[in-house]
């Protein structure tokens, strides 16, 4: 087939003029104009064709290349993929790359109670270790802790949290990054939301600007709202993590006082960042002065169980805070996490003490015992490859029964799918018809400030997967096929 460029560039669009060239040759592709197995046009046709340089234009197919939509063959130039499962969603920007205050908090409420309703099919909660429940071994280090120290364990614990705990947190560390953790920097906190609060309210005040990633953990941004900050996004690639060119250009011009990411693994798209990008993007915060609250609670649930280094441990320390959790792992109605902080922990420590006291010495003390005993590590050693074999029988399921032109992205680690549905779907509508129908999901509306996500979803495949669960992909399949219809 021929293929011939219908539109030009427009060089007064402030957009990167190579990312103008990827939106054109993408649209192409999502028509129907180019189809899998087409060739694009040489980079010198396409250069004279559009009216930019050919750097630009191998710039852009090689983006594209990296987005799985085209492929090079040597000698040959770039074709067309075929589609073998759904397409992989397309980094997200922001709406307008502004800092703005959160906008979706009603449909927050509802979706909450959507998550949180016991007869609904849990699609919408992000609950990993649901999967493979570590409940027996947990039950068995709780008794072994109530017969060693039953009157202790019912005592207040430390600020800083349980020594015991604290030292199992820099054992594990050491054990699966090869980082050397002080434990007298850690501070154990009442699940990641409090870590997450506590880092925050250490190094920025009410009026800041918080860069994060989009899409986001709904709940970050609920934090960074109630304590009355502004929100910028940055764009995410689903393969790459956070895009540093748009991280600097995003530095550069608003007064960005912290960032909030997830390098290690991210919620919703499932994505790590290489290591030299984690260690550039340490560099970029360095010569921007830039905090960096790293949110590290997905960091052991990499289906290839390769536990990527916290940013924190790959450059200099000084900017960096590292939040983490035992509810994505083992247990979240225990609510324990983890600060880990070279600078702040004084004022962190202090923070714990006005808010909270302390977190539960039973839950601390039981979770101490649980690492000890090489329990927590076999755990994690038997719940991930039932997450990725979940994920992969989700992948299937949806590339089977949704809308052709669905994309999703392709998680390495986690417990949630991201999708991308046609663009007349609101997620909105099919959130409340999936309710009715005894389904919760996560409508892609609650991952970004600026509400843009509406026809995204998240779907977690972090339970037990059974007939329910398949059944309800099913029926998401068809009613998404009647919305993209009406
Ligand atoms: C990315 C991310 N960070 C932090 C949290 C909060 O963790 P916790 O349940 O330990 O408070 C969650 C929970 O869903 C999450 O997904």
């Amino acid at each position: 087939m021929t293929y011939t460029v219908m539109l030009a560039i427009d060089k007064r669009d402030g957009t990167y003029l190579y990312r103008q060239v990827i939106d054109l040759v993408a649209g192409d592709i999502g028509s129907g104009l180019l189809k899998p197995g087409d060739r694009l046009p040489s980079l010198r046709k396409m250069s004279q064709a559009v009216g930019v340089s050919v750097p630009t234009v191998r710039q852009a197919y090689i983006e594209l290349e990296r987005q799985r939509r085209v492929e090079s063959r040597p000698q040959s130039g770039f074709y067309v993929r075929h589609r073998p499962t759904n397409e992989i969603v397309r980094p997200a920007r922001s709406i307008n790359g502004k800092p703005v205050a959160l906008n979706c908090r009603p449909l927050m409420e509802r979706v909450y109670d959507g998550i949180n309703h016991p007869n609904l099919v849990p699609l919408g909660i992000a609950n990993p270790c649901m999967a493979k429940p570590a409940a027996k071994a947990l039950h068995r280090a709780m008794k072994r802790v109530m017969s060693r120290a039953e009157e202790r364990s019912l005592n207040y614990a430390s600020t800083l949290g349980e020594p015991a705990l604290r030292r199992q947190i820099a054992y594990h560390y050491l054990d699966t990054t090869g980082s050397q953790v002080e434990p007298d920097h850690i501070c154990i906190t009442n699940g990641g939301q409090e870590a997450l609060l506590l880092a925050l309210t250490a190094v920025a005040s009410p009026g800041d600007v918080i860069a994060v990633e989009t899409p986001t953990y709904h709940g970050l941004l609920e934090l960074i709202d109630s304590l009355g900050m502004l929100a910028v996004e940055v764009e995410t690639c689903p393969e790459e993590g956070v895009t540093l060119s748009d991280l600097k250009r995003t530095l550069e011009e608003h007064a960005v006082r912290v960032c909030m990411f997830s390098t290690t693994l991210g919620n919703p798209l499932g994505v790590t960042m290489r290591e030299d990008d984690r260690r550039e993007l340490v560099g970029i915060l360095d010569d921007f002065d830039t905090v960096l609250i790293e949110d590290d609670v997905y960091g052991d649930l990499r289906f290839d169980g390769h536990r990527p280094v916290p940013a924190q441990f790959l450059g200099s320390k000084a900017r960096i805070i590292t939040c983490g959790s035992f509810s994505k792992t083992a247990a979240p109605g225990y609510r324990i996490g983890w600060i880990v902080s070279d600078q702040y922990i004084d004022k962190i420590a202090r923070l714990k003490r006005a808010f909270s006291c302390s977190s539960g010495l039973l839950q601390q003390l039981t979770l101490a015992d649980f690492l000890a005993s090489g329990d927590y590590s076999r755990h994690l050693k038997a719940l991930r490859p039932v997450l990725q074999r979940n994920a992969e029988r989700m992948g299937a399921l949806v590339a089977q029964h949704f809308p052709r032109e669905t994309r999703t992205s392709k998680p390495v680690g986690g417990s949630v799918l991201w999708l991308e549905l046609p663009k007349s779907v609101s997620a909105e509508q099919l959130f409340d018809d999936a309710v009715a129908a005894g389904i919760s999901i996560a409508p892609g509306q609650i991952f970004s400030p600026c509400s843009c996500y509406e026809n995204f979803v998240r779907l977690s495949y972090g339970h037990p997967w059974g007939d329910q669960t398949e059944d309800a992909i099913r029926w998401l399949g068809r009613r998404v096929k009647e919305l993209a219809e009406q």
